[in-house]
């Protein structure tokens, strides 16, 4: 089989699972973690060394690394804020981490209770003891195309913070439509500023779905040269900031469109389907991936 032609990155245990309600022992998220290395994905953010305060679904990701099913090939990742989180993240022997700022200042002092330039400070030993153990970092930039505080955020600060990132030494930058409010034609105008000033294959987009544009928004991105997607199978999650907001797009409908186009991703969908009906049962929630109900009431 030929080498898949984007790279799809998996934040359903992660974004999907840290905004949903009902609680999930670490057995069960391992499992969900297990049933997509299974379907062929081979990036997967896997947990979240947060303060259990501000997220407390991620509370048990040592919990839950103990007990995944290591497949060989795959990355299984985690976000670490700061030095304590990353240090935690190694102890669980994880193959990459990722950090994660935003565009906009009113969401970083939300997020992580700090402003983007100390954010960026907050990172630099990050990256130093990363380097050390060799552990690769991916860096996230929220608020891309919208903030729910600030409304328009503009192209150059979204390149200002994705470049500091770059310098700090992320291999990847992924740019997050948090509150899903951005277009197609919005999505053209920023990659077509930032893709000149920092290329498009270390690029990743991550959009949530809030109001129906992902999936325009991720064709429209692949277009510009973008080939690395986040997505959260069944749709997994929702936005703290934006109630009733639905969460990132669903990996199966990803999945459906790329081969569907004829651009080969290394996924068994009716595995990952498989996956997707499986966690929207246990979480006792629709299944949020149109592909994924389509496909499992064939
Ligand atoms: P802080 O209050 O400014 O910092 O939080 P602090 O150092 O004073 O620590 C506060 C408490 O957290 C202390 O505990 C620390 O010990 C503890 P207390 O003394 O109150 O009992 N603490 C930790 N505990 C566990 N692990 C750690 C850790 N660090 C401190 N690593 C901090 C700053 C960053 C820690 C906090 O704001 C935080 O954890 N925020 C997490 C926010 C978060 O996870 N948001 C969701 C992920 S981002 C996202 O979803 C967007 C993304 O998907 C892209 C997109 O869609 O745009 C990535
Ligand atoms: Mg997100």
């Amino acid at each position: 089989m030929s080498a898949p032609q984007v790279k799809i990155v998996e934040v359903g245990p992660r974004d999907g699972l840290q905004n949903e309600s009902t609680p999930l022992t670490p057995q069960q998220k391992a499992e969900l973690i297990n049933d997509l290395a299974k379907s062929g994905i081979t990036h997967i953010e896997a947990g979240s060394f947060v303060s259990p305060k501000w997220v407390p679904q991620m509370a048990d990701s040592e919990q839950v690394f103990d007990l995944i099913e290591r497949v060989t090939g795959v990355t299984y990742s985690a976000l670490t804020p700061n030095l304590r989180g990353f240090e935690a993240a190694l102890k669980c022997h994880v193959d990459e981490v990722a950090i994660f700022t935003s565009a906009s200042e009113s969401f970083t002092q939300k997020n992580i209770n700090c402003s983007i330039a100390e954010s960026i400070e907050r990172f630099i030993p990050v990256l130093e003891a990363a380097r050390q153990h060799n552990i690769p970092v991916r860096g996230y930039v929220s608020c891309v195309l919208g903030c729910p505080y600030e409304g328009n955020i503009s192209h150059q600060a979204v390149l200002e913070v994705s470049q500091k990132l770059r310098e700090l030494g992320c291999h990847e930058i992924s740019l997050g439509d948090t509150i899903g409010v951005g277009t197609s034609r919005q999505t053209k105008s920023l990659l077509q500023a930032l893709i000149p000033e920092l290329g498009a294959e270390t690029l990743a987009v991550h959009f949530h779905d809030t109001y129906g544009q992902a999936i325009a928004n991720i064709d429209q991105s692949l277009d510009l040269g973008i080939r690395i997607i986040d997505a959260s199978v069944a749709g997994l999650g929702g936005c703290p900031y934006a109630k009733g907001a639905s969460g990132n797009v669903a990996t199966e409908d990803v999945i459906y469109m790329l081969e569907g186009n004829g651009i080969h991703t290394g996924v068994d969908i009716n595995k990952l389907v498989e996956a997707g009906s499986k966690i929207s049962r246990v979480l006792n929630r629709p299944n949020g991936s149109k592909a994924g109900t389509a496909l499992s009431h064939k």
